[in-house]
């Protein structure tokens, strides 16, 4: 099955020679064909450019796009999408002054939702999280990340996992699985956390990769959470067997975690309200990706990560949506596109990149997507009609997309 998309105003984010990820000053640049054609087929981009060099063939099936644009998908390399239930009464909460650590103090926030992922079944779980993801790639998104971390035990957390390998096996979306057995400490082990950790260790870690239910490791590395000795712990335990990290880090505190996460080779290290010079130091010349999350900084109304300074030290920034029920329910990437320009002072191109080839990077698909090149999967949307590439993060809140494909087929 081939298919031509003709008449593309523009063709947004192509690489002739792909790349593993965008730094620094680079990140504020994007390449794009203007009055562009692109043929894919049997699931995969295999040729674009400008119309006026079409070549002569025959297709079987053509779209007009007629003057609208075309984007690679988001990639969405950090959400905790599995979930039952809300928390707006914590939302409210917060409005009235407590904060994140005080409510989960208490036993709200991350232990709120444990409470009700562990009552709930494997098909409820699914069923929730499918209708999320269909929501999802409606706003452009063609890959995600999904951590399990609602369980804390170690049945929960495998249920959660199994909840994620189904929605691998059914979804179209490209999913990765995370997973985050240390995102809280359950109530009986406050105070001897360390026998938590060790839970994770000796339970959770071996059995999640004995099912092969897990693609990385993460740990909440933070004040009032898991400390650096206790990720060291759960990280080096994740790398015998084969899991790479992917932590959570410094959204509360310098607590170091960017360190840790660097030391320890992560894939990425997410949130970053905290960092400093030596955390950026730290993470020049390293492959860990820094992952910023606008929806969680957003909503609970929290310092913003230093992103142009990190990206004038030379460092790449990624951009996903956290999408969970405590800090960041949305999994809307267009919104985060304009959080990026508005809340961080990124350009459209920086954030463009930051939430497609360096947001591939951090959930380890970049070979596969984040930009529109020969070989890669085609995942991508056609806009409705817009002016410019500038409009997308500037129209906030409106969904700008028209079409959807994934893995070459339109979403109906
Ligand atoms: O990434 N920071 C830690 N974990 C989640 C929040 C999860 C929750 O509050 O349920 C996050 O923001
Ligand atoms: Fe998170």
């Amino acid at each position: 099955m081939k298919t031509l998309i003709k008449n593309i105003k523009e063709l947004v984010q192509v690489e002739r020679t792909p790349r593993r990820m965008v730094k620094g000053a680079e990140m504020s640049k994007i390449e794009s064909v203007k009055d562009a054609y692109l043929v894919v087929e049997n699931g995969r981009f295999v040729a674009f450019g400008p119309m006026s060099e079409l070549p002569e063939g025959t297709f079987d099936s053509e779209i007009d796009a007629a003057g609208r644009m075309v984007f690679p998908a988001f990639c969405d390399s950090h959400t905790h999408l599995v979930y039952a239930g809300s928390r707006e009464i914590e939302y409210c909460d917060k409005i009235r002054g407590l904060s994140y650590e005080e409510i989960a103090k208490r036993g709200g926030g991350i232990l709120n939702s444990a409470k009700r992922v562990q009552e709930a079944t494997e098909d409820e779980l699914y069923t929730d999280a499918m209708q999320r993801l269909d929501e999802m790639a409606a706003y452009g998104t063609g890959a995600v990340e999904i951590k399990s971390g609602y369980g804390m035990t170690t049945e929960a957390e495998l249920k959660m996992l199994r909840v994620i390998r189904r929605l691998k096996e059914t979804s179209p979306l490209t999913i990765k699985a995370t997973l985050l057995g240390a995102h809280g400490i359950p109530m009986e082990y406050r105070g001897r956390q360390d026998k938590f950790v060790d839970l994770v260790v000796s339970e959770m870690i071996p059995q999640a990769a004995a099912e092969g239910l897990a693609d990385f490791v993460d740990v909440f590395c933070d004040q009032g959470f898991f400390t650096v000795e206790d990720t060291d712990r759960m990280l080096e335990a994740g790398a015998k067997y084969g899991l790479r990290a992917k932590i959570h880090a410094n959204e509360l505190a310098y607590s170091g975690g960017i360190q840790c996460a660097v030391r320890h080779n992560a894939l990425s290290c997410d949130h970053l309200e905290y960092t400093g010079d030596a955390e950026i130091e730290s993470l020049k010349g390293s492959e860990t990706m820094p992952t910023v999350l606008p929806g969680a900084a957003f909503f609970l109304n929290m310092v913003h990560a230093p992103v142009r300074k990190m990206m004038d030290a030379g460092l790449p920034v990624a951009m996903a949506s956290d999408c969970n029920p405590g800090s960041s329910p949305s999994g809307n990437m267009q919104l985060i596109l304009s959080m990026a320009c508005v809340n961080y002072r990124m350009l459209p191109e920086e954030a463009i990149n930051a939430t497609t080839i360096n947001s591939a990077y951090a959930m380890d698909v970049v070979d596969q997507l984040g930009s529109i090149a020969v070989g890669k999967k085609a995942n991508f949307f056609i806009t409705k009609p817009i002016p410019t590439c500038e409009f997308m993060p500037y129209s906030y809140g409106s969904n700008k997309v028209e079409k959807m494909f994934l893995n070459g087929k339109l979403l109906s």
